[in-house]
């Protein structure tokens, strides 16, 4: 059985269908990417599988549930977490205190010291705890992209979805992204879902790679199998 399924699902944005009919699904413990030109669709079907938009119709499914059945509030305590594509983070408030807020989400508010120590514990294992008590304003936007990687890894998801983390980051830190990721399916068993424009992240650690093109999934294989899909060519990766 899948982790995650998405069965014919459509959404709308008045005249435009940012996804049509649109069936995939991810097995517990891959890494999945997500591809595809500017405005395919991406970002809108994570926003539909956490539940911030409601799909105009299809069916998703998590662990065997219905999604559509699962309030928007509910999707962190099912095991759902994610990072976004232009960072959605309290400026004003420290790294530390963001990050809390994920975990928060698991332990509520009563465990507060337990809800510290994994937060911090989390900020170190991204080598981000030297700026555990400064403002997330003001942080480079790349680190800003980690501050939401913690605060999605500290609810202990079973299902990570990454739109774009390797916004903002140069060659070397793209690199160490690639690591990263691989590091972060074995130690936390998570399975990810990843959306990226860096072909070279997300074809070197993705096990499947779906590909979107104006609302419409027009491919979905191995790395290998994609890149050398002519349609896929054709309207995203070029020749
Ligand atoms: N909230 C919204 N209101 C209106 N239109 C939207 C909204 N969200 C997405 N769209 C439209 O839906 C389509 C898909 O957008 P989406 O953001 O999912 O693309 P994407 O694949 O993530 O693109 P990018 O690679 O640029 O991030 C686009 O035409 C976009 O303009
Ligand atoms: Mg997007």
């Amino acid at each position: 059985m899948a982790l995650l399924e998405l069965d014919s699902v459509t959404r709308r944005f008045g005249g435009v269908v940012a996804l049509d009919s649109v069936s995939l699904a991810i097995g517990e413990g891959e890494i999945a990417g997500l591809i595809g030109p500017n405005g395919a669709g991406k970002t809108t079907a994570f926003n539909v599988v956490t539940r911030l938009y409601a799909p105009d119709g299809g069916r998703l499914s998590f662990a065997g549930r219905d999604l559509l059945r699962v309030k928007p509030h509910r999707i962190v305590g099912l095991g759902i977490a994610r990072t976004f594509q232009n960072v959605e983070l309290f400026r004003r408030m420290t790294v530390l205190d963001n990050v809390l807020v994920g975990a928060h989400s698991r332990t509520g508010f009563g465990g507060e010291k337990e809800a510290r120590a994994e937060a911090l514990e989390t900020l170190s294992y991204l080598d981000l705890a030297h700026l555990a008590r400064r403002p997330a304003t003001g942080l480079p936007f790349g680190t800003l992209k980690r501050v939401e990687l913690a605060r999605a890894l500290v609810s202990r998801p079973r299902l990570l979805l990454l739109d774009e983390p390797a916004g903002g980051l140069n060659h070397e830190e793209v690199e160490e992204l690639k690591g990263l990721i691989r590091r972060i399916r074995q130690d936390f068993s998570v399975t990810v879902f990843l959306v990226e424009h860096h072909m070279a992240l997300v074809m070197s650690v993705s096990d499947r790679v779906h590909v979107l093109n104006f609302g419409r999934k027009i491919a979905e294989g191995t790395p290998a199998e994609v890149r050398e899909n002519p349609a896929v060519v054709e309207a995203y990766l070029g020749a």
